[in-house]
């Protein structure tokens, strides 16, 4: 299972600021030398962390295969499409939103030209889709070759029932149910990841996941063997704050392992 190395947060400190430090670009020197597969980075509508310099600069000096999570936003498609990453994940975005919530609406009019448009470009191009069948089949249907399924129902049932989240200001609301439904509430998670993730691999589709995983939820996660992709920002940029980036991406790649 492959890693991919979400960089945004390193923007994110940078835009803290609005300076030049600390500049992403160095993380995909470190992120090679500790193990990691590739660089995602997230080109948000609103340009509140990763900018196009950082998308150009990225993708010219990456020995690693970039990956670039993007809307569906007319200007965006069309400075990517000359850009030419790896890969492309589409995403839904809304302004106010922290970070991407929920999946893409896989039955989105002109989806389907929008990844011809990639393609056509030589550009490989998932969907970031919440674990239903139906997402699933659909994007399928819609021509794309892979599918990262969003993780953050997981990890946020994971958080409140096996951390300190639910005591503290940041309690998610809609989770804040006993210990016995969260439980069950995790296995059936886990059951609707790992379901769809056999359904893509049948289809011969790349099966990659991703959101709000971390260094305690990550496992459950990695023993889904039709996955073949991880990608993980927050919690590894956090680490490094402690721990400095390689450690960081290292302690990551063995819990994966
Ligand atoms: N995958 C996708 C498609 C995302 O939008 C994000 C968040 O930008 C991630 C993975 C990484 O999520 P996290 O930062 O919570 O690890």
């Amino acid at each position: 299972m492959k890693l991919g190395l979400n960089i945004d947060h390193i923007a994110v400190l940078r835009e803290a600021r609005k300076i030049n430090d600390p500049d992403p670009l160095e993380a995909i020197f470190i992120a090679k030398n500790s193990g990691a597969n590739q660089i995602t980075i997230h080109l948000r509508e609103d340009r509140r962390h990763i900018n196009e310099d950082d998308v150009t600069k990225i993708i010219q000096s990456s020995f690693l295969p970039v990956n670039i999570e993007c809307a569906c936003d007319e200007k965006i498609i069309e400075f990517l499409c000359e850009q030419k990453p790896h890969k492309i994940t589409l995403v839904p975005e809304k302004r106010e939103e922290i970070t991407t919530e929920g999946g893409l609406d896989v039955g989105h009019l002109g989806l389907k030209n929008i990844i011809k448009e990639f393609q056509k470009n030589d550009i490989e191009v998932a969907v970031f889709i919440e674990p239903t069948k139906e997402a699933t089949l659909i994007s399928k249907d819609l021509g794309v070759d892979g599918v990262e399924f969003h993780t953050g129902k997981y990890a946020n049932l994971d958080l409140m029932l096996h951390s300190n989240l639910s005591r503290t200001k940041n309690t998610i609301q809609s989770y804040d149910l006993d210990r016995k439904t969260l439980k069950f509430k995790l296995e059936e998670s886990i059951k609707e990841i790992f379901d769809c993730a056999t359904l893509a691999k049948e289809m011969s589709l790349g099966v990659f996941a991703g959101h709000g995983l971390n260094y305690n939820n990550v496992s459950e996660i990695a023993k889904i063997k039709p996955i073949g992709e991880l990608n993980i920002g927050q919690s590894i940029i956090a680490r490094a704050v402690f721990v400095g980036l390689g450690v960081a991406i290292s302690d990551m790649i063995k819990l994966i392992k």
